[in-house]
């Protein structure tokens, strides 16, 4: 079996009596893109600086390829960086901006610069070599970010919130860039993000954080279709929460009974596009409707219980809505609550 490129073993992280990380473990593969999605504050720079290097644990262990990197300094561990907030240097060329790890390092100016040259081609920037920083647009500093990472000639490439700073349409281009080049480079990635339709995007393997800690990892389908928990269900995508209480292996929802093997009172999950508008099931009343192109979404009334519901046509004469029993997932009410179980913090 081959070994996990990378181990995150039981590595927590404490500022004063905030826990950054508690108790996390992961393991990275090599070749992987993973994506680490979570609210602002859940701790993912915090994972990402430990992998580094930039950041040591209060306690755990992080190893890379077998070897243990906990007390390695970052300049030894051979990883591409791309922080959050990406310093370029503002009167350099993008070119030796490119080439700037290698020449630091005392590399022959002649070799730093080829492969510099190289990099920028693989982000598509090699017309603009001599180009400075400003003279870039917000997406080509992006890349030029991430050429410089990948120049040093690390196959560990870390992405702090690397699309964030840009333009919706150039974001959706630089994802397609990042797995592109991601994969044709043989990387292993891990990205930082707070979007989840970038984490669908990109993910091999999702890892959804929240206070400190891993809730679930997992192929975003896998994570998609069945959460672990109402927090991960909520935050990737949108859900309705119903109570339901289950009697002999029975419950009523939305007017009709579903069956599963639960007893008392859980709480059921329907995502808005497993919900159909028409003119049978459980009545209901359209309270607001919006168009986005490919899809509308609707409020919509069940007995003072208020449902989202999508749809991929116009369904705004619909009076009842129904669903596939399939399609519901149950969770066990949480101790904090749903209310709290949902929020970020
Ligand atoms: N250097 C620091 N000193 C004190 N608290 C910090 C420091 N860095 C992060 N934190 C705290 O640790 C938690 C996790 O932060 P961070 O890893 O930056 O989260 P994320 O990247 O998911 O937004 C937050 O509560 C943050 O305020
Ligand atoms: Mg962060």
């Amino acid at each position: 079996m081959q070994m996990p490129h990378i181990q995150i073993r039981n590595v927590s992280k404490y500022y004063g009596s905030v826990k950054a990380l508690h108790n996390v473990d992961l393991d990275i593969e090599d070749g992987e893109y993973v994506v680490l999605l979570g609210p602002s504050g859940c701790g993912k720079t915090t994972l990402l600086k430990i992998v580094a290097g930039t950041v040591e644990p209060s306690s755990g262990h992080v190893s890379l390829a077998g070897r243990d990197l906990t007390r390695l300094p970052p300049e030894d561990r051979g990883i591409g960086f791309v922080f959050q907030n990406y310093a370029l240097f503002p009167h350099l060329s993008a070119l030796e901006n490119a080439s700037y790890g290698r020449l630091a390092r005392g590399e022959a100016p002649e070799k730093a610069h080829r492969i510099g040259q190289e990099m920028l081609k693989l982000v598509h920037l090699a017309e603009r070599a001599d180009a400075i920083p400003k003279e870039l647009s917000g997406g080509m500093q992006q890349r030029l970010a991430i050429a410089r990472a990948l120049a040093t000639g690390s196959k560990l490439l870390l992405l702090d919130e690397p699309t964030n700073a840009l333009d919706a349409h150039i974001r959706t281009e630089l994802r397609e860039e990042l797995r592109r080049m991601a994969k044709q480079l043989g990387l292993t990635v891990v990205h930082v993000t707070h979007d989840q339709e970038e984490a669908m995007a990109l993910a091999d393997k999702i890892v959804i954080m929240r206070q400190g800690k891993i809730l679930q990892a997992g192929t975003p389908k896998e994570v998609y279709e069945h959460p672990a928990t109402p927090f991960v269900a909520n935050f990737l995508g949108e859900a309705n929460f119903l109570r339901v209480t289950f009697e002999d292996d029975r419950a009523q929802l939305l007017g009709r009974p579903v069956e599963a093997r639960l007893r008392g009172p859980h709480i059921a999950c329907i995502r808005p596009e497993s919900l159909r508008l028409d003119d049978k099931g459980a009545k209901i009343r359209i309270l607001g409707s919006r168009a986005f192109g490919p899809f509308y979404k609707y409020d919509v009334d069940y007995n003072g219980l208020s449902l989202r519901v999508r749809a991929t046509h116009d369904k705004s004469d619909a009076t009842h809505v129904s669903f596939d029993p399939a399609d519901v997932l149950y969770f066990s009410e949480p101790d904090e609550g749903l209310e709290k179980a949902l929020s970020a913090v």
